[in-house]
C-alpha cells in the first residue's frame, strides 16, 4: 500500500473512487458539497429521498455520479454532528474504518479520501491524518498464510491519498502519514506472530524472526540460549521450560535512534508460545487460545518495527524471555522453590502463574541497559479480564509521571489503559511460609498481586506493567489477535522522542 497526502478538488480527480462524508440526518461535509455541487444535487437528491442518511459507519457506493472525474463516490455516514460542526473520536475512527472496508469490498485500486478534513473532537490534522493508514492496514489485513487455498477474490487497494486542506499540507503532517504507516505494519507483525500457532511459533521461530528482523532494520540482536541462562542464574525462568521439548530463548533486540548516551526505553514481553498451564493443567475448553500466551512478546516485535520504519529518535530495547509452559515428568510442581536472577526465591504453588516467573528474570536482566524506563507487556491474568474486560489494557507502575504518559499515549492512539494500584498492602497476599515469596497471591486482586509479585524485581528502575490478558486478541466468531498495545506504545514512544529532541 503506498499512501500520500494531497490538497485536492474531490470532484476533479480521475481516481478510482473518492470518498466523502455525510452528517447523522443527510447534512453534506465540505467534499460532499464540492460533488453535489458539480453534480448537479445528486447527494442531496438522494438524501431526501430517503436514501442515505449518515448514520454512523453506513456507506453507500455511487458510480457514474454526473461531473465527477473518478469512477466511484463513497458515501460514509459520520453519525451526529458535534456542536462545533464536527464529529467525536470514536465516530471519526469509526467512520474511516467503514470506508476503508467498503472501499476493500468493491475493485478500487486506488482512492481519494476526504474525511481528515472534518473537525474531530480536539485533534489536529496529523493526528486526523495518521489514523489513515493504521485503518487502512487493519482492515487489509488477511491471516491465510496457513490455508491450502487463498482468497484471490479480492483486488488489492495500492493507493491512497489522504485529501486534506492546504494549510494542513505540512511537513508533520506528512510525518503522521509515514507514522502512520510505520505503525500499521508493526500492528500487522504483531497479529500474525500472535495467531501463528503454537507449534509453528516456537520459542526458536521467535528467534529467527527476531535474527530476520534485524537484518531488515539494522537492529541489534542477541538471542540467550538455555546454558546462556543457566549461567546468569535465571532459576526462576528456566524452571518454566523445563517441562517442554522447545529450548528457552532469550531475545534481545536493541534499536538505535537516539543519541549514543541516551538511555533506552527497554519493552520486556512476555512469550510464552503455549500456556497449558504446566502440572497445574488448564481446563480444556478454549485451551486453544493459550497460543496467543506470547501476545507481549509480539508487541515488542510490532513497536520495534514501527520505531525503525519511522526512523524514531529514541533508542528502545527489546527484551524477551520466550520458552513454552507444559506438563512432563520434568514440569515444574507445585511447592517447588526456585532461585530467580535476582537471588530472590520464589515457591510455586501453581505452574499455571508461570509469565511472572519468565518476566521476573528478564525484568533483572534489563538493569544492564541502564534504562530510563522499563516497560513489561504480558497477558499476565485472567482476573485482569474479569475486572476490565475487553477495552482497556490494566497498567500498573512504580512512578506516576511514567503511569500518566502512558494512560495518555493509550488516550491518545485510542488504545487504551486502565491504572490499578499496587499499594504495600497486596504484597501481604504473596508471602510463603518456606521462600522469599510465592508466585500466587489467591483469588481477591489476582491482576494485582500479579503485578506486585513484579514490583520485587523492579526496585531500581522506573517501571510499568501492562496486562493485556483481555486486549491482545479476541475470542469467538472474531478470534484472532489485535496487534494492541503496539498503538499505545508507539505513542508513548513519539511523544519521549519529541521531548527529547
Ligand atoms: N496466560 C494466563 C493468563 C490468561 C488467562 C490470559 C486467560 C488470558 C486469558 C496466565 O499464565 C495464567 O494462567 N494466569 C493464571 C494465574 C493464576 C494461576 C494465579 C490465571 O489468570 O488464572
Ligand atoms: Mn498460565
Ligand atoms: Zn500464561
Amino acid at each position: 500500500m503506498e499512501f500520500s497526502i494531497k490538497s485536492l478538488a474531490p470532484e476533479k480527480q480521475p481516481a478510482s473512487c473518492v470518498a466523502v462524508g455525510v452528517f447523522d440526518g443527510g447534512k453534506l461535509s465540505h467534499a460532499a458539497r464540492a460533488v453535489d455541487a458539480v453534480s448537479r444535487g445528486y447527494l442531496r437528491k438522494l438524501v431526501r429521498n430517503g436514501d442515505f442518511q449518515g448514520a454512523l459507519g453506513c456507506t453507500l457506493t455511487l458510480f457514474s455520479v454526473p461531473g465527477v472525474a473518478a469512477a466511484r463516490v463513497l458515501l460514509v455516514g459520520l453519525g451526529k454532528e458535534e456542536g462545533g460542526g464536527g464529529i467525536g473520536e470514536r465516530e471519526y475512527l469509526a467512520a474511516t474504518r467503514a470506508m476503508l472496508k467498503a472501499i476493500a469490498d468493491t475493485g478500487t485500486k486506488d482512492a481519494l479520501l476526504c474525511l481528515a478534513e472534518i473537525a474531530v473532537g480536539e485533534h489536529d490534522t496529523p493526528w486526523k491524518v495518521r489514523q489513515v493508514p493504521i485503518l487502512a492496514h487493519e482492515t487489509a489485513y488477511r491471516f491465510d498464510q496457513l490455508r491450502s487455498k487463498k482468497d484471490k477474490s479480492r483486488t488489492l487497494l495500492a493507493k491512497i491519498v489522504v485529501n486534506v486542506a492546504r494549510v494542513s499540507l505540512t511537513p508533520r503532517t506528512g510525518e503522521a502519514l509515514r507514522q502512520g504507516d510505520a505503525i500499521g505494519q508493526g500492528i500487522c507483525l504483531t497479529r500474525t506472530l500472535g495467531n501463528l500457532p503454537g507449534n509453528i511459533c516456537t520459542p526458536s521461530y521467535l528467534a529467527e524472526q527476531a535474527r530476520a528482523l534485524a537484518k531488515t532494520h539494522k537492529l541489534g540482536v542477541k538471542i540467550l540460549e538455555q546454558k546462556d541462562m543457566e549461567k546468569l542464574g535465571m532459576g526462576s525462568l528456566l524452571s518454566v521450560s523445563k517441562g517442554s521439548r522447545q529450548p528457552p530463548k532469550l531475545i534481545v533486540l536493541e534499536y538505535h535512534g537516539g543519541a549514543a548516551k541516551q538511555k533506552p526505553v527497554v519493552l520486556v514481553g512476555k512469550g510464552i508460545t503455549f500456556d497449558s498451564g504446566g502440572i497445574s493443567l488448564k481446563p480444556g475448553p478454549e485451551m486453544d487460545e493459550m497460543k496467543f500466551d506470547m501476545c507481549g512478546a509480539a508487541s515488542v516485535f510490532g513497536t520495534l518495527k514501527a520505531c525503525a520504519l519511522m526512523g524514531l529518535r529514541h533508542n528502545v530495547v527489546g527484551v524477551i524471555p520466550t520458552c513454552e509452559n507444559m506438563p512432563d515428568g520434568a514440569a515444574s510442581k507445585p511447592g517447588d522453590i526456585v532461585t530467580s536472577m535476582s537471588g530472590q526465591t520464589i515457591e510455586i504453588l501453581n505452574t499455571d502463574a508461570e509469565g511472572r516467573l519468565i518476566l521476573c528474570d528478564a525484568l533483572t536482566y534489563a538493569e544492564r541497559f541502564n534504562p530510563s524506563a522499563v516497560i513489561d507487556i504480558a497477558t499476565l491474568t485472567g482476573a485482569c479480564v474479569i475486572a476490565l474486560g475487553h477495552v482497556v489494557s490494566g497498567l500498573f507502575s512504580n512512578k506516576a509521571a511514567l503511569a500518566e504518559d502512558l494512560l495518555a499515549a493509550g488516550r491518545a492512539s485510542f488504545d487504551r489503559a486502565w491504572q490499578l494500584p499496587l499499594h504495600e498492602d497486596y504484597q501481604e497476599q504473596l508471602k510463603s511460609n518456606f521462600a522469599d515469596m510465592a508466585n500466587i497471591g489467591g483469588r481477591p486482586a489476582g491482576s494485582i498481586t500479579a503485578a506486585c509479585f513484579l514490583a520485587r524485581f523492579t526496585k531500581k528502575y522506573d517501571w510499568a506493567h501492562l496486562d493485556i490478558a483481555g486486549t491482545a486478541w479476541k475470542s469467538g466468531k472474531e478470534k484472532g489477535a489485535t496487534g494492541r498495545p503496539v498503538p499505545l506504545l508507539t505513542h508513548f514512544l513519539m511523544q519521549r522522542a519529541g521531548r527529547s529532541k
